[in-house]
C-alpha cells in the first residue's frame, strides 16, 4: 500500500500496523512522526534511536527515518555512519524518496508542523511523539499544538517524552507533575541529559555504539522508551 502526502509518500507492508507490539505477535509495526512545537529538543536524537530500537524489535521488516528537516539532520546522521564504515540497521530517506517497502517508519519533523501537513502526518501515524524539555515547558504552546492535532481528529495520538533531563535539579519531576496535573499524556520514561548523545551524532552513531561515559544510561532510557511505543 502507498499513501501519499503531498510530496512524502509512506510505503506499508500491510494495513497499517496497531500498537499491540510484540506481545501481541506477529509484527510490532507502528508509525511514528516525530515533532514538536520548539527546536533542539531531541527529535532527530529521538527518531534515531527509535529507529535502533524498532530495528532490533523483532517484526523483521525495514525500518526507515524519514528526514522532513530542510537541514537534513538525519541523513547527516546517516553519512556519517556510512562514512566511519558502521551504517545505521535503518535506513535515512529524504521526503519524496522511495525506500520499497517498511516495517517501521519514523517522520523527523523539522518543528511544528501545521495545516494540512500536520493533518496528514497526524493521520498516518499511530501515534505523534513530542519531545519536550523540561527546562523549556510551556504548557501554553502544547496546548495550541494540542488544539491543532484536535482540528485534525487526532487528539488522542500525542504523547509528550521528557528530554534531556537533568540529574542535578528536580525540573524534570516538576515538569512530569506539572504536564500530568492538566492530564497531558506523558512516557513514563524520560531522556537524561547526557553528552554521550553529542558524541553519537558526531560519529554518526548510535548512543549504544559509543563507549563513553552514560552512554548506557541513554540507550537504557531509549530502549524503555521504544518499548512503550510498542506497547501502546
Ligand atoms: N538526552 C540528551 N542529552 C544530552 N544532549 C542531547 C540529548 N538529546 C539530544 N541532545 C543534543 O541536543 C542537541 C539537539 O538535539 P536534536 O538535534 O536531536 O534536536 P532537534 O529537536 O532535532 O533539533 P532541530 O529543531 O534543530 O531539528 C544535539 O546537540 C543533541 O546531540
Ligand atoms: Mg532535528
Amino acid at each position: 500500500m502507498i499513501t501519499r502526502l503531498g510530496k512524502v509518500r509512506v510505503f506499508f507492508a500491510g494495513p497499517r500496523a496497531g500498537t499491540g507490539g510484540e506481545a501481541s505477535g506477529g509484527s510490532c509495526g507502528v508509525i511514528v512522526t516525530v515533532t514538536s512545537n520548539k527546536g533542539g529538543v531531541s527529535k532527530t536524537t529521538t527518531s534515531m534511536h527509535l529507529a535502533g530500537y524498532l530495528a532490533d524489535c523483532g517484526g523483521g521488516g525495514r525500518t526507515v527515518v524519514v528526514d522532513l528537516d530542510p537541514n537534513a539532520s538525519a541523513l547527516d546522521w546517516a553519512a556519517r555512519a556510512e562514512k566511519g564504515g558502521r551504517p545505521l540497521p535503518f535506513v535515512v530517506v529524504g521526503p519524496g524518496e522511495d525506500y520499497g517497502e517498511a516495517e517501521h517508519v519514523i517522520f523527523d519533523s523539522p518543528g511544528r508542523l501545521y495545516g494540512e501537513e500536520l493533518e496528514a502526518m497526524a493521520e498516518v501515524s499511530d501515534l505523534v511523539v513530542v519531545p519536550t524539555l523540561p527546562a523549556r515547558l510551556s504548557v501554553d504552546v502544547l496546548a495550541g499544538f494540542v488544539t491543532d492535532l484536535a482540528e485534525v481528529g487526532r487528539a488522542d495520538a500525542y504523547k509528550v517524552l521528557l528530554t534531556m533531563v537533568p540529574r542535578w535539579n528536580l525540573r524534570g519531576r516538576q515538569a512530569r507533575e506539572e504536564l500530568g496535573g492538566v492530564g497531558v499524556p506523558l512516557f513514563r520514561r524520560s531522556i537524561r541529559l547526557r553528552p554521550a548523545f553529542d558524541t553519537a551524532a558526531d560519529r554518526g552513531a548510535l548512543v549504544r555504539d559509543v563507549r563513553v561515559r552514560g552512554a548506557q544510561d541513554g540507550w537504557d532510557d531509549y530502549m524503555a522508551f521504544g518499548r512503550e511505543v510498542v506497547e501502546g
